[in-house]
């Protein structure tokens, strides 16, 4: 399968008066189709690490930070940061990668078919049955018209990640999506996601403070370790295959 991350020393400090916490990443390459966690407790750097891939946040430094969203084209995407051309940074997200976050982010004031749909919108892609369609696979599609605050938790969740999906991304980035849910549900919405994301061959990296549940889905994990350094100044968090 074909290299869609390719990152090799890239750098992440959140310094503020010489202490405060180092993300490091010496060489990780996330393969086509692949279905990665990032795990880690809490504070190690596992939003950081997401919100670069996700092209939200600048790398400090990188000897590469490589991207070829569908296996062909490649995206310099630390000279593109280092370029400042946000907009083409703007736009290979928008196309290519789809991000749940934590607490769904769904707008409240549009409809649930709304939210799902605007991902699509932003993209000028026509309308078309697929929001029902992925929506029943998900079980939401009795509240396609509701507003999202008339969800329960985890069917806000489960339109987060329909939402995500709606534009066709290759990649689907996810922050502890199921970490307000019950244990069961959290499984089931996940059981389901995965099936759906293998289905339509997306490439899927999610953080998760639940080492049980990837052991369990046997996904594949970047490895976290922490060290205190610099006089006890730096908290330096380090992820690895
Ligand atoms: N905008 C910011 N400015 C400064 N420091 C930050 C910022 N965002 C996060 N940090 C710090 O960076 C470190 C890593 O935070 P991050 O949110 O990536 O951790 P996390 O692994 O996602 O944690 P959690 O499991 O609690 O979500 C923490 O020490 C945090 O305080
Ligand atoms: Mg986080």
């Amino acid at each position: 399968m074909s290299v869609i991350y390719s990152l090799k020393n890239v750098v992440k400090s959140r310094v503020l008066d010489g202490a405060g916490f180092r993300l490091q990443v010496p060489s990780v390459e996330i393969k086509a189709q692949e279905n990665v966690a990032l795990v880690g407790h809490s504070g190690c750097g596992k939003s950081t690490l997401l919100d670069m891939l996700a092209l939200a946040l600048h790398p400090d430094a990188a000897d590469e930070f490589n991207l070829s969203p569908q296996g062909d084209d490649t995206f310099n995407i630390d000279t593109l940061w280092k370029k400042k051309k946000q907009n083409v940074l703007a736009k290979i997200r928008k196309q290519h990668i789809g991000y749940v976050l934590q607490q769904g982010g769904l707008l409240p004031y549009l409809t649930v078919r709304e939210n799902i749909e605007l991902p699509r919108k932003l993209m000028n892609m026509p309308e078309d049955d697929s929001t029902h369609s992925i929506a029943r696979v998900m079980g939401i599609h009795r509240q396609l018209d509701k507003l999202p605050g008339l969800l329960s938790a985890g069917e806000r969740q489960r339109v987060a990640f329909t939402r995500a999906i709606s534009h066709r991304p290759s990649i689907l980035l996810a922050d502890e999506p199921t970490a307000s849910l019950d244990p069961i549900t959290a499984r089931k919405i996940m059981a389901v996601v995965m099936e759906l994301v293998k289905g339509l061959k997306i490439t899927m990296i999610t953080a998760s403070h639940d080492w049980a549940h990837v052991y369990k889905m046997d996904l594949r994990s970047l490895h976290q370790e922490a060290e205190v350094v610099e006089n006890g100044n730096i908290y330096q968090s380090t992820f690895r295959d």
